[in-house]
């Protein structure tokens, strides 16, 4: 049976090859090591080892060919041996995309960020376009997700800074927090940005309902308008961008207790909750018990895993659970809510350490445990849209099982984060208007946004380790860089992680000030397949804390300037 020789993936953005020159001829024996061919991307030249012993008995890819990572360059097998005709790949839809009047008509269900978005580039690319919204447009990141908790974060940063002022020769008296406007200052902001969406579909022509839409048919969705009347509407494409809603654990007590309430709960709460006990450690937890320790409330975090915030690197995740416990945020790993009860007006929350069991009060009580799709309304099953318990399944072009149906953001229950839903929306919508275009997530950055912020983008070191890549890691400690040492006393680190043979960018994790907007240099290094040559060769402004992303490339080479290389 012959062995296919494949384009290997060189870099962790690359995605295709040039066949630059066959070593090897059809007809010639090769031994497992042999260099068959020589492949070249935009950034490196490479050769291609054998795996495997026989005759090389097909050349596919011809010189200049370009190939995708995993194509077929080549076959080995026995000296006549003949090659079984290989199947094309399975396209996930067949259907072409049909026209009505010239326009495509396209439905998008739900206007959050992947909602607002891809129904933006839809008409952008001539669509005729209908965003149906049950809601608010905005979804959950403008009205009850990243905007809001970042105005609370905001504030209570001010206040933080405000109590530390003296120490910048700055005499001011700090008489509290006005939570009233606090509170409208978010209103504000998210009102703001709600109506400067509604703007923009106006600008972009798109037809805006408000109602919940359902599968009727693959093409038809039967709406269900705010003022109880009921439409079907049919379209040549939609895109779901449903989202998700918090989820519920299990936990005896936490349903029927009014002190236990999810993000959005914990947002509008009427006043500066005295003491707040946060279930899960994972970025809502951290970020609202970040809010609140700094608007003085007593905060108490419950996390079930060994550690928070999972998908961060591990080290800095250490370094800021160290600087929360410093301000005074009670941490629990491996810790379990086992049951919530009610105690006069305040809750007591019974949590499994190890063998014991400890009782905590609390006013309120923060549940963060995750959140689940929003697609029960959408009868997915009725039309033969796959899914995993409510978890749309797609392809990289965002398509559904069905034709001309593609789903995006949080209702895939994949990556739940704003500017991921963004990035599949225009993807989707560049698809459903016949352009071919995969969503590469490579380039995600996550940011936590605490104080000091920490962000990160490609691979953390124990993906590194995990996936058994050669690497190298370059660090570089705030306190040696001057812009960080006057924003916030030099509290952080910046980490690279190199690959062992080329040198590429594989990931970058910061903890420290303007991390979360530092991260966005890092997140185009990796997807233009830098290499740590490349930061050093980019001047950074003075003072400024990009300097230490520089210098935490030049450590992973042992060239850092302001800290002695070990
Ligand atoms: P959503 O924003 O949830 O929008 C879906 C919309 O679809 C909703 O408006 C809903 O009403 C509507 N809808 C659902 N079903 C139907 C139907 N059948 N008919 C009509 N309409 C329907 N992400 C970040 O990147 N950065 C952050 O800082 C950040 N902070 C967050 C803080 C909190 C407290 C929370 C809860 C989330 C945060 N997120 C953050 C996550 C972010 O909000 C989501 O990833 C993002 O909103 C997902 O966008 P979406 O368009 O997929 O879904
Ligand atoms: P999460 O998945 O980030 O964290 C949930 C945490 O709860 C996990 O660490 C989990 O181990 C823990 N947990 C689960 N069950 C538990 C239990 N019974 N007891 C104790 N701990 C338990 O989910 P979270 O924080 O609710 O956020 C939802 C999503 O919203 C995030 O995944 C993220 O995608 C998005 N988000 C993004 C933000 C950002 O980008 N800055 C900010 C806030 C939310």
């Amino acid at each position: 049976m012959a062995v296919e020789v494949k384009m290997p993936q060189l870099g962790l953005t690359m995605e295709e090859g040039t066949v630059s020159k066959w070593i090897k001829k059809e007809g010639d024996t090769v031994k497992v090591g042999d260099i068959l061919v020589e492949i070249t991307t935009d950034k490196l030249t490479s050769e291609v080892a054998s795996e495997a012993e026989g005759t090389l008995i097909k050349i596919v890819a011809e010189e200049g060919k370009d190939v995708p990572v995993k194509g077929i360059l080549a076959y080995i097998g026995q000296a006549g041996e003949v090659i079984g005709g290989t199947a094309p790949a399975a396209n996930h839809q067949v259907a072409p995309a049909p026209k009505k009047d010239g326009k495509t008509t396209i439905a998008v269900i739900g206007g959050g960020p992947g909602g607002y978005v891809a129904a933006i580039r839809a008409a952008q690319l001539g669509g005729e376009v209908t965003l149906i919204e049950k809601n608010k447009l905005g979804g959950t990141c403008l009205n009850v997700g990243c905007i809001p908790t970042k105005v609370l974060l905001h504030s209570a940063e001010a206040l933080a800074e405000a109590k530390e002022m003296a120490e910048l020769g700055i005499n001011v008296e700090v008489k509290g927090v006005d939570w009233n406007k606090v509170q409208a200052k978010k209103s504000a902001v998210t009102n703001q940005l709600v109506s400067g969406v509604s703007g923009l579909m106006k600008a972009n022509k798109i037809k805006v309902i408000e109602g919940v839409a359902s599968f009727a048919s693959k093409d038809t969705l039967a709406v269900t308008k705010k003022d109880g009347s009921k439409e079907n509407l049919t379209f040549d494409k939609i895109i779901i961008a449903a989202g998700s809603v918090p989820a519920v654990p299990p936990i005896p007590g936490v349903k029927e207790n009014a002190n236990c309430v999810d993000s959005t709960g914990a947002l509008s709460f009427d006043t500066v909750p005295k003491s707040l006990l946060v279930i899960g450690g994972g970025v809502i937890g951290i970020e609202l018990a970040t809010a609140y320790s700094r608007f003085g409330t007593e905060v108490t975090v419950v996390e079930a895993m060994s550690k928070l915030l999972p998908m961060m690197d591990g080290e800095l995740t250490a370094q800021l659970r160290k600087i929360m416990e410093t301000r005074g945020i009670k941490i629990m790993t491996d810790a379990k809510v086992q049951s919530v009860e009610a105690v006069g007006a305040a809750t007591k929350v019974n949590v499994e350490v190890g063998s014991k069991v400890e009782a905590f009060t609390a006013e309120k009580v923060l549940v963060a445990v995750g959140r689940r799709t929003d697609t029960e309304a959408l009868n997915l099953d009725a039309v033969g849209i796959s899914h995993d318990r409510g978890r749309i399944s797609v392809n990289d072009k965002m398509e559904t099982s069905v034709a001309n149906v593609y789903a995006i953001g949080d209702c895939l229950g994949k990556v739940m984060l704003a500017h991921v839903a963004s990035a599949q929306g225009e993807i989707a919508a560049e698809n459903a208007l016949g352009e071919d275009v995969n969503y590469d997530g490579t380039t995600n950055p996550s940011c936590v946004y605490t104080d000091p912020e920490f962000a990160g983008v490609g691979l953390t070191e124990d993906k590194a380790k995990e996936l058994g890549i050669e690497y190298q890691v370059g660090k570089f400690p705030l306190m040696a860089n001057g812009k960080s040492l006057i924003m916030n006393g030099g509290v952080g680190m910046i980490k690279f992680i190199i690959g062992k043979e080329y040198k590429e960018v594989l990931g970058v994790h910061i903890l420290g000030p303007r991390a979360t907007d530092l991260i966005g240099e890092c997140a185009l290094a990796i997807g233009m397949e830098a290499t740590v040559e490349d930061i050093f060769a980019t001047i950074h402004a003075h003072p400024t804390v990009t300097e230490a992303v520089r210098e935490a490339a030049l450590a992973a080479e042992k060239r850092a300037i302001h800290i002695p290389n070990k």
